[in-house]
């Protein structure tokens, strides 16, 4: 591999998302290198968000009502500080990306304008240009970024491995079109995304599946909550893959979810349509279990004022022949986020020296069980900038190094998704999870192109495997009720595989 001398030492960071981003952009003028795999900003999660950025910023509102709202979605399993902490950040990050060049919708006397989303107490979702929340922010940011002459940018630049010094990061091996390159750097933060990848009905890029897991999960770094992943519940059902979002801001704004027979199963279910996304998800799934299928009726609650509002749904609901102003809008949940991830501090930091985990990659414990609606680009922007204080009061350190053995295959989650979308969905048991490990196993072992999904896979598995209750995103058909005692699970990849 060729060493990219002229960057050795930069702070590295892998993505180029909310997380990504706002980590590069705090940290200027020191100096950084952002690698991605597209175009900056390109492929992220980030830029499709569509409702916003939770925050309290209303006169009604207060950050104890956020925490209470995050703690009772997260079904008792959020780390309590951590998430008091971040959700008190949140009108400060909200002021951070303004100062950064996101304009964020405000009404005719200058005032933010929020929306409401399922299992929010009060209206506290900050949003840009309607419905292209994440669009609006990934756009401004990355403007600021080619404005920022101390950050570089690797685009095409495919991160594939984490190398050691010891125990402590050395550097990364990139993969790109003309050959693999080393960046040398004792200071890495993986900025990587989600999961979805590894589903076949995702709202995430496809492209997502898990890598910045992979490369942690191969340094040795401790993993945690891995069996939560986050249906959405509402994905417009149409050939589309990735499939497109209709967002929660839609019932928000009081549109109804019906069956076929235009029978509002959702009425009687405490919170109604705003349930928490598990609760919404599951009785979908239910529905269409049983043969049936569910809309969204927004004809009356927006008819022809939808357009204006969620601009971006009715494109995409358009291209799928549907106007929401007139018909019934046809959805089914779809994997739309992780909880889990590698296991980090309240300032970021991995357990590997030298290695932070900022974003969805990372697992915090601020979203516990199950993620409250529009507190994953919170959680990004501020961790993103927590961990670029943290990193910038740490020495560079003299750069060592470098071998690499590793043996690189483009990785390719082919193989890996029907298994989980099989085994690993809305509702588990023992036999589907011990089935997913059986199937994974090999495939991980193969060292080939499936080998890092089926290892993300396979850490889902082993980890949905201990979890012998149902609570939150995790529902298991065999053990439908809740523990008791319930605590955060943690482990490295070693002591997944000899459970596996
Ligand atoms: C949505 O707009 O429904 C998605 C918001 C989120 O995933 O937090």
């Amino acid at each position: 591999s060729e060493i990219l001398e002229e960057l050795s030492g930069r702070i590295v960071i892998v993505g180029s998302g909310l997380a990504g981003l706002m980590t590069a952009l705090t940290l200027a003028p020191e100096p950084t290198v952002i690698v991605t795999r597209a175009a900056l900003g390109g492929e992220t999660s980030s830029a499709w968000a569509q409702g916003g950025i939770a925050a309290s910023m209303g006169d009604d509102d207060s950050a104890a009502l956020h925490l209470a709202d995050t703690l009772a979605a997260g079904d008792g399993l959020c780390d309590l500080k951590v998430a008091a902490s971040i959700v008190a950040e949140a009108p400060a990050a909200i002021a951070a990306l303004e100062r950064a060049g996101v304009q964020f919708d405000r009404n005719g006397a200058g005032v933010l304008s929020l929306g409401l989303e399922a299992a929010h107490s009060r209206r506290r979702i900050v949003h840009a240009k309607g419905d292209g929340s994440g669009a609006a922010i990934v756009r401004a940011l990355t403007e600021a970024v080619a404005r920022a002459p101390s950050i570089r940018v690797l685009e095409g630049y495919e991160a594939r491995r984490l190398l050691l010094d010891g125990d402590h990061i050395a550097g990364l091996l990139c993969a790109t079109e003309k050959g693999t390159i080393i960046l040398p750097s004792c200071r890495v933060v993986l900025a990587t995304g989600g999961i979805g990848g590894l589903y076949e009905a995702t709202t995430n890029p496809v492209g997502n599946f898990g890598q910045g897991i992979a490369l942690a999960a191969r340094a040795g770094a401790f993993l945690a909550d891995m069996e939560f992943v986050q249906f959405h519940p509402t994905a417009l059902d149409s050939r589309r893959r990735p499939l497109a979002l209709v967002s929660e801001a839609v019932r928000g704004e009081g549109a109804l979810l019906v069956n076929e027979n235009n029978e509002r199963f959702m009425a009687e279910v405490d919170g109604a349509e705003l349930a928490a996304r598990d609760v919404v998800a599951r009785a979908i799934s239910a529905e269409i279990a049983r043969g049936g299928r569910v809309f969204l009726d927004a004809r009356e609650a927006l008819g022809n004022r939808f357009a204006a509002r969620f601009p971006v749904i009715d494109a995409l609901c358009g291209e799928a022949g549907v106007d929401p102003s007139r018909d019934l809008i046809p959805v089914r949940p779809a994997v739309h986020y992780h909880m889990g991830g590698v296991a980090t501090d309240e300032n970021g930091r991995s357990s590997v020296p030298g290695l932070w985990v900022v974003g969805e990659a990372a697992s915090t414990g601020l979203h516990g069980a199950n993620r409250l609606a529009s507190n994953s680009l919170l959680e990004a922007a501020v961790m993103g900038m927590r961990a670029a204080h943290d990193i910038a009061g740490i020495d560079a350190g003299p750069t060592r190094l470098l071998h690499d053995h590793a043996r690189l295959v483009a990785p390719d989650p082919s193989l890996v998704r029907p298994v989980v979308s099989r085994h690993l969905g809305v509702l588990r048991n023992a036999g589907a999870i011990h089935g997913a490990i059986a199937a994974l196993l090999p495939l991980f072992d193969s060292e080939g192109p499936a080998a890092d999904p089926a290892l993300v896979a396979l850490l889902i598995a082993v980890f949905a495997s201990l979890r012998r209750e149902s609570r939150g995103a995790h529902a298991r058909t065999d053990f439908p009720l809740k523990l008791q005692h319930v605590q955060r699970r943690m482990m490295r990849l070693s002591d997944a595989l000899d459970i596996a």
